[in-house]
């Protein structure tokens, strides 16, 4: 089979490397890529990986590209093109694709939307409601007493959360969504939520329409330094599984999240076909949903793709096709980490072009792989080109022994100003794992 993947980043790259694993695959292209994907051969016939120069929100030029090479499938990595109904777009020109369409990606496309499905099925999350009204809104907050998550509606480069611990902090985050409109029209409507406590991890959930097969557990770190300090990052690094949630909280979270939630889709005519993927805080009261995305994680796919023993390919026909409740997933008993090297100054501005070495020291370390994330060629080199670079991952028989693999890679690779957080699951390290 021809496969088309969209998108750049390292989970991208993880889907790449893990799809050129299968047999049936013959001929693979990226749309864009990045240096490490471009590297990448199939095992059927060691032909590379084949990036084309098209950005994965071109839709236009998308299409004209897979109208032209007609691959058996398309994989949709990032959420703006499912927002955008990439799905939709491809299928009415009789194009298989793999993602939710674009009534579906409305999970992770708009917050409001998530908030009432919730609701109306019975889904834990936040106290929440939703506002256009300023005035209407800042009563809300000051009757939880500041101490709450004010969301624009819209995709805002997950920027559009803003977490308030005061009355002046929640006035002053209305005054920036809802009045200055420091999102535009993603922050015409807000959802306002209670302020939850407890350990964040993440659920991912491959669907089918009407059957939805969960993943183990893994767990992000958002903040850009150590102990979750400083801003807001899409992921420094991840591991699986994560201890907080041992298998009969996991079957619990499938009890009163997904089986209500695929409940929901059936009643509303909603068919999702792609990754769920919940981000979950565990409070003292159990699970509670603080958002949905209808895509892969990244970093959480570098972990759970070296952790998965089924060929990706036949998973994702099974998505596409309505046929998953026939497949069992089946994952290493291994643990997974990765650790992210980012630019210096990222999540804020950053250089782009320095020159990464220890590649190829790093890759040949048993049992790791290095994602690309934002990387390049240049005159024979890779560089840096882009916030995030590498996803350092790593597998080990048990979490502290992935740890320690994974740092040993990163300690090899080297660029001017590469910036990574030293303690990727450590909280982890000190819980008994179940
Ligand atoms: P979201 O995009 O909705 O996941 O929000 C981004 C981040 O904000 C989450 O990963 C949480 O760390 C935090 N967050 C969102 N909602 C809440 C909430 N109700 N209580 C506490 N933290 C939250
Ligand atoms: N791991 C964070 C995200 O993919 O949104």
């Amino acid at each position: 089979m021809n496969l088309l993947v969209i998108g750049s980043g390292g989970r991208e790259h993880a889907l790449v490397w893990k799809l050129a694993q299968s047999p049936h695959v013959t001929r693979l292209w990226c749309a864009p890529g990045n240096a490490g994907i471009a590297q990448e051969r199939l095992v059927r016939n060691g032909e590379p990986v084949q990036c084309v120069p098209i950005g994965a929100e071109d839709l236009p030029r998308l299409l004209a590209f897979a109208q032209e090479q007609r691959p058996d499938l398309t994989v949709v990595g990032p959420d703006n093109p499912l927002a955008m109904g990439i799905v939709d777009l491809f299928q009415e020109r009789g194009l298989r694709i793999w993602g939710p369409n674009r009534r579906a990606a409305q999970f992770e496309a708009s917050k409001v939307f998530s908030q009432q499905f919730m609701e109306k099925y019975g889904i834990p999350t936040a106290r929440g409601a939703v506002f256009t009204d300023p005035a209407e809104a800042r009563k809300f907050a000051v009757a939880l007493g500041g101490r709450c998550a004010v969301k624009a509606d819209g995709l805002a480069l997950g920027k559009g959360v803003l977490i308030c611990r005061s009355v002046p902090e929640a006035e002053r985050a209305i005054e920036e969504v809802l009045v200055k409109k420091a999102f535009g029209e993603a922050g015409r409507r807000v959802v306002i939520q209670e302020l939850l406590e407890g350990v964040e991890i993440s659920l991912h959930a491959l669907c089918d329409g009407t059957t939805a097969k969960l993943f183990p557990t893994s767990q992000d770190h958002k903040r850009a330094l150590d102990g979750d300090q400083g801003p807001n990052t899409g992921g420094m690094g991840t591991y699986s599984p994560a201890p907080f949630l041992d298998e009969a909280g996991l079957a619990e979270a499938r009890r009163c999240i997904l089986e209500p939630w695929l409940r929901g889709c059936a009643a509303e005519g909603i068919d999702y076909r792609g990754i769920l993927y919940p981000g979950i805080m565990l409070t003292r009261e159990g699970p509670r949903v603080l958002e949905f995305n209808a895509r892969f994680g990244d970093p959480e796919t570098q972990v759970y793709l070296t952790r998965l023993e089924n060929d990706l390919l036949e998973l994702l026909e099974a998505s596409v096709s309505g046929s998953l409740g026939r497949i069992e997933l089946r994952w290493k008993p291994a643990a997974s980490v990765c650790v992210v090297m980012a630019s210096a100054g990222y999540p804020g501005s950053y250089a782009r072009g320095k020159v990464i070495t220890g590649l190829d020291a790093a890759a040949a370390r048993p049992d790791t792989k290095v994602f690309h994330a934002g990387t390049a060629w240049r005159d024979g080199q890779i560089v840096t080109n882009g916030g995030r670079v590498l996803g350092v991952t790593a597998l080990g028989r048990d979490l502290p022994s992935a740890v320690a693999a994974a740092y040993a890679a990163v300690e090899r690779i080297h660029f001017e100003g590469a910036h990574y957080r030293r303690d990727i699951a450590a909280r982890a390290l000190n819980v008994q794992s179940p």
